[in-house]
């Protein structure tokens, strides 16, 4: 008695987890909210065993309670036989349709258990595709940018639906951001984009997002050392005592921020 939410990744089918996909393969029903996510799906799921949910595209939210409470009705009796799961794209708990279907089983069928199976996000995915590090001791902030909106915070940003890409380029870097874009990464439909000139993707896609960093952002990095000894002729790796002890001794401290788990046994060497 239980339904799922399965995060899919971004888009491509070689990014869901495997226990992702375990549930999707031993599911009763697949729901899946929209056509892209269905595709996703589908590379584990017979369309026999997919179900739609359909959705308005609308901002009234006495419509949405509606449809919302209509899903629901149609997942709870399916979970109440079985296992169900509900698919969305990334993960399902960041900025996700699955967080209306959660809060409207826990209102109208609470007997049903829910677990979600995590996914890979593009908050995260993103950082691979750009080539960019987020480097320990980073702030980052997750923000919207819809309609050419162009919120600032930390150094770091990721912004999240980017429908006029020039007018909120324009706000970013006259608050001192470098800017670059990326739309459908990692999805089998439409093309993939990485650039930093709003013009290339000033037509509207949902699936577009951007990451702005302020030029010299962040504390430099332990083994950024690494570089400036590989060019200086004098230095050596594995000879000097108190250099490489220096380095060892930084990259211990940062592994501990970051909540590595220490060796066996439980000592640091
Ligand atoms: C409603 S949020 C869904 C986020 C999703 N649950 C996740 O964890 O990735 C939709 C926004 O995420 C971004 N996004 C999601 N998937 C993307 C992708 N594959 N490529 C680029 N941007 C993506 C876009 O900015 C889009 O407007």
């Amino acid at each position: 008695m239980t339904l799922y939410g399965v995060g899919l990744g971004p888009g491509e089918a070689e990014l869901v987890t495997v226990r992702g996909k375990r549930v999707l393969e031993s599911a009763d029903v697949v729901y899946s909210p929209g056509r892209l996510s269905r595709s996703v799906a589908t590379e584990y799921v017979p369309a026999e065993r997919i179900g739609d949910l359909d959705f308005p595209m609308t901002r009234d939210e006495e419509k949405l309670r509606r449809a919302w409470k209509e899903a629901a009705a149609e997942v709870a009796p399916r979970a109440r036989e079985g296992e169900v799961a509900f698919v969305t794209l990334g993960d399902p708990n960041v900025y996700s349709t699955f967080g209306h279907l959660r809060r409207t089983m826990a209102a109208f069928h609470e007997d049903i258990d829910v677990e979600i199976v995590p996914g890979v996000s593009a908050v995260t995915a993103f950082a691979t595709v750009l080539g960019v590090e987020i480097p320990s001791g980073s702030s980052l902030a997750l923000r919207e940018a819809a309609g050419g909106h162009s919120p600032t915070g930390p150094d770091r940003m990721v912004l999240f639906k980017i429908t006029d890409a020039p007018a909120t380029h324009e706000g970013l870097v006259e608050a001192g951001y470098e800017v670059t874009y990326g739309r459908r990464l990692y999805m089998e439909q439409g093309e993939t984009v990485v650039t930093d000139d709003p013009e290339e993707i000033e037509d509207r896609d949902y699936y577009t997002l951007a990451y702005a960093e302020k030029p010299g952002a962040g504390e430099p990095q332990a083994t950024a050392k690494f570089a400036a000894e590989e060019q200086s002729p004098t230095a050596t790796t594995d000879g000097g005592q108190i250099e490489g002890g220096e380095v060892a001794e930084l990259e211990r401290s940062e592994s501990l921020l970051c909540g590595d788990d220490p060796p066996e046994g439980g000592e640091w060497r």
